[in-house]
């Protein structure tokens, strides 16, 4: 065993898949537990996937009950009164995060590898075409890198002879549960707040996708982060998972992933020690286009709202209303669109859809479309399996969704679009609303005061106006209803990861 993506570092592509090749899928990455690389105290490792071959990259060390023990341990460890790091200046935590933040971008091109490779999102989206998406995670840990030493409390006018202030402390030891749809930029969202504030952090990454997280790990050791203070898992959610969840010297944990799994780590705290939760989990925006929009950019953008990722977003446009009048109009060239997209190999540099991520999201959709179907809606496009090996699915289209039928209800987490007609704005906002959900919106218009009466009519954490799936680490993101608890990015960001510490000092007055 060892930490087999080192040596890889400086190697092409092409070099990167042969070496892959060459070593085997025999492979094992291990735990990063203490700045050292440990394999799982059961021995036990899974085989991670290419999604584009359905082949074996390598096999990474399993996590469960006792490696997350002793990484609670040495977070805690690290978090003691008068360790290295809680002595350590704010300004140098934010040093650290900068140095991490250069580190990633000098290796950007190899992560974003890695990630086409584990996760099977397309390079070009992932690195040449967009670079900015790929630093897009650099952003943010530079972001909170500069906050680590801003975090200011107050002094606080109470009654009497005291002096009041408050002071802006860490919460300690953070469970961080990341998902596979992006996961070098929810490794960011989760590190940035945490470290930049002082906590110690001890995360799961999900098992579909490990490779890149582990990497940075690496380079979390390299740039001086002090033993303990950043200790990543991979495994399964029924154990390694639930063991953070559940766990008694645990004080936050922050989730992202499913409303389902939302509501388990959230019991797990009631009946375990009462940790703080923060969660960012489930779906279904609404992206309403009114007449007056553009049509060829409301196409497009919606296009981009539902199938950017494979349609592997929580925020993803998955309830597209349109107006009467365009409705028509609007589905004809939407499903012209769809029918254009390049699905392929994800390293190809045309391909703007790869793989699902693994066997078990493929077959989930493939039920949806069926579902979809059965219930009615009629099938414009797509609907199949689009290649003979590897999870890859044709980008599929309904048109006359109607809002009972499961596929406009549940999160689909795929490239099925569900397009459904409205008249009046009114009757718009409430059907957009009637959802368990509320994590994010769109409205298409030309008309500011229409634009307006949806966005503040309806109950969601993001409302795009003419765009969608903008992001910013200065901006928050969060969900209202079962969409989540807590916000992440921006200065909200850092709320939720802090305790806030009141001081009160008796003042002897002189006289
Ligand atoms: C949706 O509601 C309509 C009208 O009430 C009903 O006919 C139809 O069967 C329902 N469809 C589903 C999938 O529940
Ligand atoms: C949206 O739904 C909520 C209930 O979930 C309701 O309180 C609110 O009034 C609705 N807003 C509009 C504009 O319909
Ligand atoms: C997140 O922080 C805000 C601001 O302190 C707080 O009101 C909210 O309760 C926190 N949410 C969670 C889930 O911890």
């Amino acid at each position: 065993s060892g930490h087999i993506l080192l040596p890889l570092l400086f190697f092409s592509f092409t070099t990167l898949l042969k070496a892959h090749h060459s070593q085997g899928p025999g492979h094992i990455l291990c735990l990063f537990i203490n700045n050292q690389w440990q394999d799982a105290a059961s021995g036990k490792t899974f085989p991670t996937i290419n999604p584009a071959t359905g082949e074996v990259i390598c096999q990474i060390a399993e996590a469960d009950e006792a490696d997350v023990d002793k990484a609670v341990k040495v977070a805690r460890d690290a978090f003691r009164l008068g360790s290295p790091w809680r002595r350590m200046d704010a300004s140098h935590r934010g040093l650290l995060l900068y140095r991490l933040a250069d580190a990633i971008e000098r290796d950007a091109a190899y992560l974003a590898e890695l990630e086409t490779l584990d996760n099977g999102k397309p390079y070009a989206v992932s690195y040449t075409v967009d670079l900015p998406n790929v630093v897009k995670f650099v952003v943010v840990f530079r972001y909170y890198a500069g906050w680590a030493d801003k975090w200011e409390g107050k002094t606080i006018p109470i009654d009497g002879d005291y002096f009041c202030y408050t002071r802006h402390e860490p919460i300690g030891v953070c469970g961080q549960i990341i998902p596979w749809n992006f996961p070098l930029l929810m490794q960011a969202w989760k590190l940035g707040p945490a470290l930049a504030t002082g906590n110690t952090v001890v995360m799961k990454v999900a098992e579909q996708t490990p490779l890149t997280a582990l990497y940075v790990a690496s380079l979390i050791k390299e740039v001086g982060f002090p033993e303990g203070v950043v200790n990543i898992l991979a495994g399964m959610g029924p154990s390694a998972g639930a063991a953070i969840a559940r766990h008694m010297d645990v004080d936050k944990v922050a989730f992202t992933g499913s409303t389902e799994v939302g509501h388990l780590i959230q019991q797990a705290s009631g009946s375990s020690n009462l940790k703080k939760v923060t969660l960012e989990l489930g779906g279904k925006s609404p992206n309403i286009i009114l007449s007056d929009a553009n049509m060829e950019d409301a196409v497009e953008q919606s296009h981009f709202a539902l199938f950017f990722n494979q349609g592997q977003c929580c925020c993803a446009g998955s309830r597209t209303y349109v107006q009467a009048d365009i409705y028509d109009e609007f589905v004809e060239r939407s499903v012209e669109r769809a029918k254009r997209r390049v699905v392929g190999n994800p390293f190809d540099l045309k391909t703007e859809q790869g793989p699902q991520v693994d066997q078990e999201q493929f077959n989930k959709i493939l039920g949806y479309i069926s579902s979809g179907k059965r219930e009615g809606a009629k099938l414009m496009c797509g609907g199949g399996v689009a290649a003979d090996r590897g999870y890859f699915i044709q980008p599929t289209v309904f048109g006359d969704v109607e809002d009972n039928m499961t596929i406009a209800r549940e999160e689909i987490f795929g490239p099925v679009m569900q397009i459904l007609k409205f008249k009046t704005l009114e009757e718009v906002v409430t059907r957009a609303n009637d959802t368990k959900y509320g994590l994010a919106a769109a409205v298409f218009t030309k008309d500011i005061d229409k634009a307006n009466y949806v966005s503040n009519g309806l109950r969601a954490g993001t409302i795009w106006i003419n765009c969608y799936d903008v992001f910013g680490a200065q901006a928050p993101f969060g969900g209202y209803k079962a969409s989540g608890n807590g916000r992440e990015l921006g200065e909200y960001g850092l709320d939720n990861y802090t305790e806030i510490k009141t001081v009160i000092t008796r003042n002897k007055p002189f006289i």
